[in-house]
């Protein structure tokens, strides 16, 4: 439902779709592929795996997996956003067993032990903060036993001028998002019930990957 997202926020999303992916190429030099190129390879689709791409954006990291996992996989992202669903189905036609839904995921999911990987970039900050565990538990379920989760986004207990850095971006880009500060992900995977979790920091702790897994083995 619309209602749980800040609707302004929403409409960002829908009015940037077609050129979303440029956008931000140009605003950080093009170093937003590289980073989501960087934690898809934490991921490490592999061909006949299934994938979901929560919060897929204009569909560019489903349609890199999808070619990772072949004809004999499967590819599912997920966006609330209805004119980013509408972008990546015409941009991403081509591909095979990729299928792009219009879905709010802080709301059920119809999926339960099915995915090999989940892959969520720049998202979790953009739920809203009562949401985030409940959309974290149902990756959970959505997840086959030895299926892993990889998280990339800001890092918010980043320490120093770092953290400095981020807030003065959040104040002015990102202020309906001030709460991830006090996000801890660590901590929420772990109440999950998520297994060998693993935080990788990036670009001197602005940015953070994790990967975890539903299995302790
Ligand atoms: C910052 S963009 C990141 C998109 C993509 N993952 C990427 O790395 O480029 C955040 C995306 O989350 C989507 N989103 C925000 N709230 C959502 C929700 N409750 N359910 C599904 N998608 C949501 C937005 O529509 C937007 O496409």
């Amino acid at each position: 439902m619309l209602a749980t997202n800040s609707n302004h926020r929403i409409a960002f999303f829908e009015n940037s779709a077609p050129y979303y992916d440029f956008l931000l190429s140009l605003l950080t030099f093009g170093q937003y592929a590289k980073f989501q190129k960087m934690a898809v390879e934490f991921l490490a689709p592999q061909p006949g795996e299934k994938i979901l791409d929560l919060c897929s954006g204009t569909g560019r990291v489903a349609s890199w997996t999808a070619r990772a996992v072949g004809s004999g996989g499967e590819v599912v992202g997920m966006d609330i956003s209805q004119r980013m669903v509408e972008w990546s189905r015409k941009r991403y036609k081509e591909l095979e067993k990729t299928q792009f839904l219009q879905k709010d995921v802080t709301q059920p999911w119809e999926y339960q032990n099915h995915f090999d990987g989940i892959f969520v970039s720049f998202a979790l900050h953009e739920l809203p903060e009562e949401k985030r565990l409940t959309t974290l538990e149902y990756s959970f379920l959505a997840l086959k036993e030895k299926g892993r989760i990889v998280i990339a986004d800001f890092h918010p207990q980043v320490l120093g001028i770092g953290k400095m850095t981020l807030l003065v971006f959040f104040k002015l880009f990102e202020r309906d998002n001030l709460n991830f500060f006090s996000f801890d992900l660590y901590d929420m995977l772990k109440r999950v019930g998520f297994k060998r979790i693993k935080t990788f920091l990036v670009l001197a702790g602005l940015f953070q990957i994790t990967l975890a897994h539903r299995s302790a083995d």
